[in-house]
């Protein structure tokens, strides 16, 4: 059993070992500890453009969740290889559709719709789910991108089917103009869509899907901190719920909070509501800002918490002995459709 001290020592001399070998991207959620090693650090949108970018890393250890590995690699050549340091580390939202729902729901919609409605997925998703969503014409999005995704998508057919968070997808398309009644949302658990009013007026149908940490960001939450810091301003991410981002002063992307702090002038006040660990970093980077999570209970994403030292060094040291440990493959054929729905987002990002 190795200190923390130790683990660092050694994961340096690794990184120093292997060189450009070696290349590994870490999200904006994941540790401190873990955050130092990254040779990039960005969110989805970010580090999908970084791998796609680059061509001469052989190993990609990536330090974050399952959908952005399998994402990594569908970007990258056959001859680099993804690995994801604890395979347990999914994302709760993408666990909330499968493909055979989506069929199901597909043919539900086509029913409905005809050839009117195109596929989104939010890139928090299978790799199964974005090759689906390739072959129907649609794409990916991220949180940084979904306001031009929905409108791109408007300019191919009438109606959207977003997936698989419900609250992206409606606080997207509120802001670029569709109303509240025009949004209806199928229920995967029973293949039933939920919509009162007559369905020629649907414009986009909202996968039943949601983030279990940006869910905690309560109506509550944003009247405490009204309360409490009457000059606060409320900055939250779009999978918060359509509620809590009306009652916030504004909501972006993790780039998009990142940067809104960054630039934020000495003494102003922020409550945040977005993941515990980006959360921490802002509070300490900005010394000379008042920086609270909007939830003071804080809310981590235990799932990118799994990418821990340990893990990251056992990663390592399979690369360093010549083993393959948890690689992620994603096959040819998903690869095949799967790109045609990132790279319709890549064009336009
Ligand atoms: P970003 O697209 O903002 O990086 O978000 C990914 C994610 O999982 C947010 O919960
Ligand atoms: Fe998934 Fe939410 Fe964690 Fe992001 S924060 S990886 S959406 S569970």
């Amino acid at each position: 059993d190795l200190t923390q001290n130790e683990m660092e020592v050694r994961i340096t001399q690794i990184k120093e070992q292997l060189g450009e070998k070696l290349f590994i991207p870490g999200h904006h959620y994941q540790r401190d500890d873990v955050i130092q090693f990254a040779d990039s650090a960005g969110d989805s949108l970010q580090l999908a453009q970084i791998c796609a970018d680059n061509e001469k890393a052989e190993h990609i250890v990536f330090c974050g969740v399952h959908f952005m590995a399998e994402t990594a690699d569908i970007l990258t050549t056959d001859k680099q290889k993804v690995y994801l340091p604890d395979m347990r580390a999914g994302c709760s939202m993408a666990d909330m559709a499968d493909i055979f729902q989506t069929d199901r729901a597909w043919e539900a919609l086509e029913k409905l719709f005809g050839e009117t409605i195109v596929p989104l997925t939010y890139v928090n998703s299978t790799a199964a789910i974005k090759a689906f969503v390739g072959k129907n014409g649609g794409a990916t999005v991220t949180s940084s991108n979904a306001h031009a995704m929905v409108q791109w998508a408007f300019t191919q057919k009438e109606r959207i089917l977003f997936l698989p968070d419900q609250h992206l997808g409606r606080n997207t398309a509120f802001d670029v103009g569709v109303p509240l009644n025009e949004m209806a949302v199928w229920d995967p658990i029973n293949d039933k869509l939920e919509f009162e009013g007559s369905v020629e007026d649907i414009k986009v149908v909202l996968w039943k899907g949601h983030c279990s940490v940006h869910e905690k960001f309560t109506i509550q939450n944003t009247i405490d901190v009204r309360n409490q810091y009457p000059e606060m301003r409320i900055i939250v991410h779009p999978e918060c719920s359509r509620e809590v981002v009306a009652l916030a002063d504004d909501s972006g992307s993790t780039k998009n909070i990142i940067d809104k702090i960054n630039e934020a002038k000495p003494g102003s006040q922020w409550a945040v509501g977005t993941e515990m660990n980006l959360v921490n970093r802002l509070i300490k980077t900005h010394p000379d800002k008042h920086i609270i999570s909007l939830n003071p209970s804080m809310c981590p994403c235990l799932t990118m918490n799994r990418i821990d030292l340990p893990h990251l060094l056992w990663s390592l040291e399979g690369i360093v002995n010549g083993e393959t440990i948890n690689q992620i493959i994603v096959d040819e054929e998903t690869t095949k459709d799967a790109i045609l729905a990132l790279n319709r987002m890549l064009e336009r990002a």
